[in-house]
């Protein structure tokens, strides 16, 4: 290379034009870096987003769940489309003195307070981060308490229950979400 060709290209570097290297293709096809666990944030408008399913009762946990997603998400399935963000809503029951949950008189779980909320999100390349054993696909994980503080960043506990629903692209109560979806319009 001589030298007119060598400050020829340092000008053209010094000019913003970039010549296609190795950062190059890996910025591509999207700039945003990818997320991993405890990375989502807790997003402000969840509870006016799509119902997935309402009153999951977990009496065994002594919980309630509610689970909402957003308009992206909604309409994909098993592959859910990147974009898809999920919230779940944990509440704990009303017990009875001897500390056993005790529901109303349909037989339903009563609600008592927020505990805390889970979040999970998916989109290109996000969660590489962690071993391969522990990867959900695209998706990430992360935890708030009742007032949106966050929980951290180790998400492995929620990564060792969503890592063998593999079939259902590592989202729980997907067929009951499908069948409630069918009745939206
Ligand atoms: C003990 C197993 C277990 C652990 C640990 C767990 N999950 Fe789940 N997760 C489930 C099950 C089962 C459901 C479906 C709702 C139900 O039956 O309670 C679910 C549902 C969800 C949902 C609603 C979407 C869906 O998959 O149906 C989100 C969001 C979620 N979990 C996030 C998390 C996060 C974040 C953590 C860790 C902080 C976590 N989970 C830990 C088992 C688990």
């Amino acid at each position: 290379m001589n030298r007119v060709l060598i400050s020829l290209l340092i000008g053209i570097s010094a000019a913003g034009i970039t010549l296609a290297g190795p950062y190059d293709i890996e910025a591509r096809p999207s700039a945003a870096p990818a997320m991993r666990d405890g990375d989502l944030k807790l997003p402000a408008d969840y509870k006016s987003w799509p119902v997935y399913l309402l009153d999951v009762q977990r009496p065994e946990l002594k919980q309630i769940r509610d689970i909402y997603i957003n308009p992206q998400g909604l309409k994909s399935s098993r592959p859910f489309a990147y974009g898809t963000t999920m919230v779940m809503e944990l509440h704990s029951v009303k017990t009875s003195a001897d500390g056993k949950p005790e529901p109303d008189a349909y037989g339903k779980l009563q609600k008592q307070g927020l505990s805390k909320v889970f979040v999970m999100g998916k989109g290109a390349g996000w969660g590489q981060d962690v071993p391969p054993e522990q990867r959900t696909g695209e998706w990430v994980f992360a935890a708030y308490d009742a007032s949106g503080n966050s929980l951290g960043k180790d998400m492995s506990a929620c990564r060792g229950c969503h890592v063998p629903l593999k079939d259902t692209d590592f989202v729980a109560k997907v067929p009951e979400f499908e069948a409630a979806r069918a009745n939206v319009r």
